[in-house]
């Protein structure tokens, strides 16, 4: 048995070491927009060694999206204290070349550098995209500070878009919907949140379950970005394909889905 005064240094360390501070997060997602719009990495606090995906393959940082200077006409962010790390949605479409990225960074226990970038970039051909539609549905909502004594547990906001996930593969899942609910998929737009499961026969290909799930939760903003490997959508991609739900849940309830998923052809082939 470890001596107590050890087991009081082993509890400060798994404290320390789960929580960053949210001024030093905001930091790193002012830095990203402010090298998205240069398309100069400098502004960004990266580590020696900062692992970069760009829709799941690994690319020099240095030929990624983040060397294209573009106008951002959109962004939210999240910030996720817990797990040291943020998301950001960037909605560019008066660039010549629009473009919505759906960027999750890992930061180091301090928060200080930037030790991980997963970047979903989406345009032309990718899942229903249409980056203008999107920027005035997405303009249109509200996504506030949730004020104190309204704020949803970490594990509801959590919970509530991990089953709208499950529910594509089991149309049994009961998923929190709130009325109203709205979902942006790419450029489109509905009121009718309900998914409709995934087709029986998909079960016998391969897995259902869209997997490889990677989250960031923000209590005061009450929203969880799930980045996930969506099944079934593109055929040549069976086991699933880049994608990233963006889920804003008020009293327990979804309000706002944002979807952005990467197809290898147009459309996913739909
Ligand atoms: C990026 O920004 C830094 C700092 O402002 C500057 O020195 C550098 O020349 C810029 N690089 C490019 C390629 O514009
Ligand atoms: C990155 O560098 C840090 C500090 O230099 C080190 O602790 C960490 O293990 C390195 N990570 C990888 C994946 O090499
Ligand atoms: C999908 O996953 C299954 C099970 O892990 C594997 O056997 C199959 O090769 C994968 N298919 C593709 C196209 O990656």
């Amino acid at each position: 048995m470890l001596p107590y005064a050890s087991l009081t240094l082993l509890t400060l360390a798994a404290t320390t070491t789960a929580t960053c501070p949210r001024s030093t997060l905001q930091s790193a997602t002012t830095a990203l927009l402010a090298a998205q719009t240069a398309g100069n990495l400098s502004a960004l606090p990266l580590s020696a060694n900062t692992t970069y995906l760009e829709n799941d393959a690994s690319v020099t940082l240095t030929s990624s999206i983040l060397t294209t200077a573009l106008p951002i006409d959109l962004s939210r962010s999240l910030h996720d204290t817990t797990l040291c790390a943020t998301f950001t949605e960037i909605i560019s479409a008066t660039a010549p070349h629009p473009y919505m990225i759906m960027t999750r960074m890992l930061l180091t226990a301090d928060g200080a550098a930037i030790s991980r970038i997963e970047n979903v970039v989406a345009d032309k051909g990718d899942w229903l995209f249409n980056a203008q539609a999107s920027l005035s549905k997405a303009q249109s909502e509200v996504w506030d500070v949730v004020p104190e004594g309204k704020r949803d547990a970490r594990d509801t906001i959590r919970a509530a878009g991990d089953k709208y996930l499950d529910s594509w593969a089991d149309g049994k899942v009961s998923v929190p919907y709130g009325s109203p609910c709205a979902r942006l998929e790419g450029g489109s737009y509905t009121t009718n949140c309900k998914m409709p499961e995934f087709p029986k026969q998909f079960k016998v290909l391969t897995v259902r379950r869209a997997k490889n799930r990677r989250y960031v939760i923000d209590e005061e903003i009450g929203a969880v970005d799930i980045f996930n490997d969506f099944p079934f959508l593109d055929a040549n991609k069976p086991n699933g394909t880049s994608s990233t739900n963006f889920v804003r849940v008020e009293g327990g309830k979804i309000r706002y889905i944002h979807e952005v998923t990467i197809c290898t052809q147009n459309n996913c082939g739909r």
